[in-house]
């Protein structure tokens, strides 16, 4: 575990469960009260992050393969520590990081087959021992999740992405090895109830921030 002057924390869960949305509530309180908060998103985050990004999510890559989408995933997230994460830690800031490796345990770990221990294998080899101080995981129905997140996509005229389009027999998986990490990392992985009012789920997400922003600097 790398000790960093910074506040790492991530952001998790499944589509559709408001995490964008808490996450820029929480960035915008915490840059009200005078911290400097560096955003990191994934897959992308980063220039190079981007273009794999549009390779992991282009609609039309159904032949891409679990492995080579696992190795995608790790290689994004290797740049962004490299380039966006590490340095701000070491700056003191705070860095919120939209999904990391509890998606791809998850997601590709649990979701697709590959194996907790593959995840975490290239965890070492990617993320160097750097691991979030808090992970926020939304939690809520699959079903009702990505109905909403259907509705959001059709709305604001955004077109599914290839990981939208998996079973709900996948989604199900997902939820589940959320609920798995939660249990085995307890006093890192939150599980927050966003089936509540936005109000509610800030409010949750706030209660479990707010002790740990006290040593850090304010400008
Ligand atoms: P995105 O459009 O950013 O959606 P969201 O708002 O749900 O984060 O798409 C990211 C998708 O990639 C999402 O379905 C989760 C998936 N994903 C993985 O499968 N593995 C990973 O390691 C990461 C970071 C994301």
């Amino acid at each position: 575990m790398i000790d960093l002057p910074g506040l790492f924390l991530t952001f998790e869960g499944v589509d559709g469960g408001g995490k964008s949305s808490q996450m820029r509530l929480l960035v915008d309180r915490l840059r009200a009260l005078g911290h400097t908060v560096v955003i990191n998103i994934e897959p992308g985050g980063t220039r190079i992050g981007k273009q794999i990004r549009s390779i992991l999510l282009e609609a039309a890559n159904h032949d891409l393969s679990p492995t080579s989408e696992l190795l995608l995933f790790f290689a994004s997230r290797a740049q962004a520590i490299d380039e966006v994460i590490l340095p701000a830690l070491r700056a003191g800031h705070i860095v919120v990081s939209d999904r990391f490796t509890d998606s791809t345990m998850v997601y590709q770990g649990y979701g697709r087959n590959l194996g907790p221990d593959t995840v975490r294998h290239l965890d070492r080899i990617a993320c160097r021992g750097l691991k979030p101080a808090l992970t926020l995981c939304l939690d809520m129905d699959v079903e009702a999740g990505l109905a909403r997140a259907r509705a959001r996509n059709t709305e604001g005229g955004a077109t599914e992405t290839r990981l939208d389009d998996e079973s709900l027999v996948f989604h199900h998986k997902v939820r589940e090895a959320y609920h798995i990490l939660a249990t085995e990392e307890p006093n890192r992985i939150q599980l927050i109830d966003a089936s509540r009012t936005i109000e509610e789920v800030a409010a949750n997400i706030w209660q479990l921030v707010e002790p740990l922003i006290n040593r850090l600097p304010r400008s």
